[in-house]
């Protein structure tokens, strides 16, 4: 049982990736959640909307777009039971619109995160992690925030060395 937890939201299916829309068996993020996973040998969560986007990139950018002009809290699946025995959170997701996905703002705003260490990091394709630490950091009062880590989507499985030193 380890103290370390990855919990992530990643989505497959279409993406654009370093200029072009591509059809992705697994996400960007859920790679790099799996290589940290690896790494920490930590244990993996994948936060998943009840409702999923769809698979059309388009569509996928306006739902998503969507729910962030209205602040939406997607319902999720399931959450962990309890996060009480995690020291460490590594929380994955990937840029959407600036900032993380609204299904991690309901993930967030389900725990208290006071006196754990969250680690952020995000895959994107250009906007780094923009808002997203701040955002985090305005969710998750009384826990500490580290530096985050941000890598290109279409990087995730060239970007080791850049990992293992975040971690
Ligand atoms: C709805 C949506 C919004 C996005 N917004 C941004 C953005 O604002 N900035 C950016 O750099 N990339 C943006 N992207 C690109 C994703 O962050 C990038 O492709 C990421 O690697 C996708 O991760 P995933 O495959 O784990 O879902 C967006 C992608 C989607 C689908």
């Amino acid at each position: 049982m380890s103290d370390k937890l990855v919990a992530f939201y990643s989505r497959a299916n279409e993406n654009y990736i370093n200029g072009t829309i591509k059809n992705l068996n697994i996400g960007n993020t859920e790679i790099l959640a799996n290589i940290i996973a690896e790494l920490t040998g930590a244990d993996i969560f994948k936060i998943e909307q009840a409702q999923t986007y769809s698979k059309d990139y388009n569509e996928c950018i306006a739902q998503a777009q969507e729910d962030q002009k209205r602040n939406a809290r997607p319902e999720l699946k399931i959450y962990p039971e309890c996060l009480e025995r995690y020291n460490v959170i590594y929380l994955g997701f990937p840029n959407y619109w600036g900032t993380i996905p609204m299904a991690v703002f309901t993930f967030l705003e389900h725990f208290d995160f006071s006196g754990k260490i969250i680690k952020p990091f995000c895959t994107h394709e250009g906007s780094g992690l923009g808002g997203s630490i701040n955002d985090i950091k305005n969710i998750c009062l009384g826990a500490y925030v580290e530096t985050g880590l941000a890598i290109r989507g279409g990087n995730v499985n060239i970007s080791k060395t850049e990992i293992e030193k975040w971690i």
